[in-house]
């Protein structure tokens, strides 16, 4: 017997930036800033991100690439290897993203690649605690996750192994 299954995945869009929560428009505003210090020569597409820990500190991360273009490095995920260094146990509650390109205007939110989905997801299950994911572009709407399982909904964890 063969059964459809359909998933449901929630997140909240917001239409304008004053719909955001207030913490999260200062987190926005980090990714900005996180966002100056992409490097990114070859795609020339700008990446921040930045971390809420649970103890009120932020830490930046931005997209880093290489002529060797599959090792660079994600926003995402150099700031969550920023956390794991210099704050290892300090929970992580929050990251927002955000881009910008030279060629075109982004006028809607880019989602994590896969990698990074999988490295935020361990990071949830690291410190058992879901991050909060706030995505937006340079305008349009604001798109906000309570936890990387809603994009990230069949995920392959510690069970299996
Ligand atoms: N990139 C990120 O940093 N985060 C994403 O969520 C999507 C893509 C980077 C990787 C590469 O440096 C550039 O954006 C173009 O793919």
């Amino acid at each position: 017997m063969q059964n459809l299954v359909k998933i449901e995945i929630n997140y909240i869009c917001y239409t304008s930036w004053h719909e955001v929560p207030e913490k999260y428009q200062h987190l926005m505003e980090e990714a900005k800033k996180a966002k100056e210090g992409s490097y990114a020569p070859y795609s020339n597409f700008n990446v921040g991100a930045a971390l809420l820990l649970n103890n009120g500190k932020i830490i930046h991360g931005s997209n880093q690439e290489n002529a060797s273009y599959p090792i660079g490095f994600c926003a995402e995920r150099t700031a969550l290897s920023a956390a794991a260094s210099l704050a290892s146990h300090e929970k992580i509650s929050a990251i927002a993203i955000t881009c910008s390109s030279i060629k075109n205007p982004v006028t809607k939110p880019a989602a994590p690649c896969g990698i990074c989905r999988q490295t935020i997801f361990e990071a949830e299950c690291k410190h058992h605690q879901n991050i909060e994911i706030i995505l937006m572009g340079e305008s349009g709407e604001i798109f906000h996750f309570k936890s990387i399982k809603d994009l990230l909904p069949l995920h392959f964890d510690a069970d299996f192994l």
